[in-house]
């Protein structure tokens, strides 16, 4: 049996135009100026996100690659799966190392995808499908922020990935309420994998988010032709310089755009301009960087207990499993 690819939409239509509304109009007016990173994920957003993964200064993707290549048998052997449900899918490049496990373990009936891109998660499921006659395979598109959209009726035990190191784009406050959301969908017999990027040298850090090509620039810089084009915006993309800063304090990569002369930018859909000052900046992402004791710690206080933990040879990231306390 080859099973069509299903994809369900759980936030009601015109969710995501009002969310960018929102946070633009939110992001633009404040101080400092913020956009939050799901908007940097337009269709040519997503491939130079992939062309990112690639690069030889980005070595999450190879790293978490790495691990899981290793540790795949094992997590199938833990977990037992018969439902793997993937949290900001994208590609699904990796999940087929976990979907090969689970299969040769003899438990996995079910994929279910979750992601804010339609686009990465159609192209990604129709491929899976093709592959893996015989797999569910579902799709969801969502704000992981706003509604985990598990699928309530997939068969447990329920493996639920959160790969790539996506949790470091939520701060501190952030990650316990997302922690304790998905903790409530959890179930006995059920298990959290996670991917964690790890603290270390600046050295390495600031050019993994500046490679010498450019490309995390046109990523980071996307996110205004995003608004150019949704809100009809006038950003000139050349009046902003891409940034990749080490904020040692917090512990994060921050990624900005920097107006290299003041100017006042129209967003007619929103009946506003933007004025920026030359210097100003805009936040347009973290990517905390994570240690292994009080990542743990912040998990427990969610009721979410690590059980395995696992890094790349060089300790540069992490992936974990938890399972509810
Ligand atoms: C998708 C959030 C894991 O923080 O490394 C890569 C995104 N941004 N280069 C990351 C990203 C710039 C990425 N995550």
């Amino acid at each position: 049996m080859t099973g069509r690819f299903d994809l369900t939409r759980r936030l009601p239509d015109g969710y995501f135009a009002d969310a960018l509304h929102t946070d633009v109009l939110k992001g633009l007016t404040g101080r400092p100026k913020t956009l939050p990173p799901k908007w940097f994920y337009d269709a040519h957003g997503s491939e130079l996100f992939e062309e990112i993964t690639r690069l030889p200064e980005y070595y999450p993707t190879r790293a978490e690659h790495a691990i899981l290549s290793e540790r795949c048998d094992e997590i199938a052997a833990a977990t037992g799966a018969r439902t793997l449900v993937e949290l900001g899918s994208g590609s699904s490049r990796k999940t087929r190392l976990l979907l090969d496990s689970l299969l040769r373990h003899g438990t996995l009936e079910r994929y279910a995808a979750l992601d804010v891109s339609a686009d990465a998660l159609r192209e990604a499921g129709e491929a899976l499908c093709r592959d893996y006659p015989g797999l569910q395979v579902t799709g969801c598109v969502t704000d992981l922020e706003t509604d985990l959209g598990m699928p309530g009726e997939a068969p447990g035990p329920r493996l639920v990935a959160f790969l790539g190191g996506t949790l470091g784009n939520l701060d501190g406050e952030a990650r316990p309420a997302f922690y304790s959301a998905l903790r409530k969908e959890l179930r006995p017999g059920d298990a959290l994998l996670m991917g964690a990027d790890l603290v270390k040298d600046p050295a390495v850090l600031v050019p993994a988010y500046d490679d010498a090509q450019g490309v995390t620039a046109a990523f980071n810089k996307n996110v205004l032709s995003v608004l150019n084009r949704r809100l009809g915006a006038a950003f000139d993309l050349d009046a902003f310089e891409h940034r990749s800063v080490w904020n040692a304090e917090e512990e994060r990569i921050e990624m900005r755009l920097r107006s290299r002369r003041a100017q006042t930018v129209a967003l007619p859909a929103l009946e506003m301009t933007a004025e920026f000052e030359e210097g100003e900046e805009v936040l347009t992402e973290i990517a905390v960087k994570f240690r292994r004791p009080a990542l743990t710690a912040e998990l427990a206080r969610e009721g979410l207990e690590v059980s395995h933990w696992w890094t790349d040879a060089e300790e540069r990231f992490a992936l974990l499993l938890a399972v509810p306390a």
